[in-house]
């Protein structure tokens, strides 16, 4: 049975040492006596350290949300695998406002070059998935997820594709408050991003590997995504910034044991 994976993604949010210590310390013990499940915090780059040091006694772990793929050098405002290992043990790669930006480095090539880097240093990529509103509506959404898994795990041996995490975030679910509905969710993990897996390097593989969920995730609805077989936890944004975020894991974790 895979471990839930709950991801509390702050994006541009909480990044001044005083405020993102402020509601970290609202949370933590709360949140660290959740058990059966990871707990992740991916707070902005600014704070990293700060929040790392405040969680260090707890249970709870600690994500980036992006990452170079280069090792070092001259690339200016950018963060290397090397340099984010001693401060957590996630990061977010490939996130759909990062991949609407655009630039050579959200392509899915330098992505499947990030998802290297971070776990040739030990860190476990949460890789970010999922299709538009125009690809939805004109039945797209199959050939673009699973292209973009195919293209994030190019190259990677099935040892390395078993530890990552994937989020299946359908971009017109993203902060706009319309989820998914959990059956349909469920269904393009099991067949856009389970089944290509389970091809490409068998099904231990495919079973090992966990899914979350992603896109306007809240307190009242997460429970029926985590009673959903395929779905083994959620990459949520707005809701992970209020204090109730403990009670959208507890939620979660009690879904996840009556599946
Ligand atoms: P949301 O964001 O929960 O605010 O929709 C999710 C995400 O972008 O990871």
């Amino acid at each position: 049975m895979r471990r839930p994976v709950l991801a509390a993604n702050w994006k541009m949010n909480l990044g001044r040492t005083d405020e993102a210590l402020e509601f970290v310390r609202r949370i933590r013990y709360p949140l660290s006596e959740i058990e059966g499940a990871d707990r992740v915090l991916c707070p902005p780059f600014t704070v990293l350290a700060a929040v790392a040091e405040a969680l260090a006694p707890t249970s709870i772990a600690v994500g980036a949300q992006n990452m170079h793929y280069e090792g070092k050098g001259a690339h200016t405002g950018e963060v290397s695998a090397a340099m984010l290992a001693g401060l957590c043990r996630f990061v977010i790669l490939g996130h759909s406002e990062r991949r609407a930006a655009g630039g050579a480095f959200e392509t899915d090539a330098a992505i499947n070059r990030k998802v290297k880097a971070a776990l040739a240093s030990d860190l476990t990529p949460i890789v970010c998935v999922g299709e538009n509103l125009a690809q939805m509506e004109a039945g797209g959404t199959h050939a673009w997820v699973s292209g973009q898994v195919a293209g994030a795990l190019e190259g990677l041996s099935a040892t390395q594709v078993a530890p990552c995490v994937i989020a299946y975030e359908p971009i017109w679910a993203i902060g706009t408050g319309k989820a998914a509905t959990p059956a349909d969710a469920n269904r393009v993990i099991a067949l856009s991003i389970r089944a290509p897996i389970a091809e490409h390097y068998g099904e231990d593989v495919a079973q090992a590997v966990r899914v979350q969920y992603g896109g306007s995730v809240t307190v009242d609805n997460i429970a029926d995504f985590m009673a959903m077989p395929e779905i083994d936890g959620a990459l949520v944004g707005g809701a992970s910034l209020k204090p109730d975020y403990v009670d959208l894991v507890r939620r979660a974790v009690e879904a996840s044991g009556s599946r």
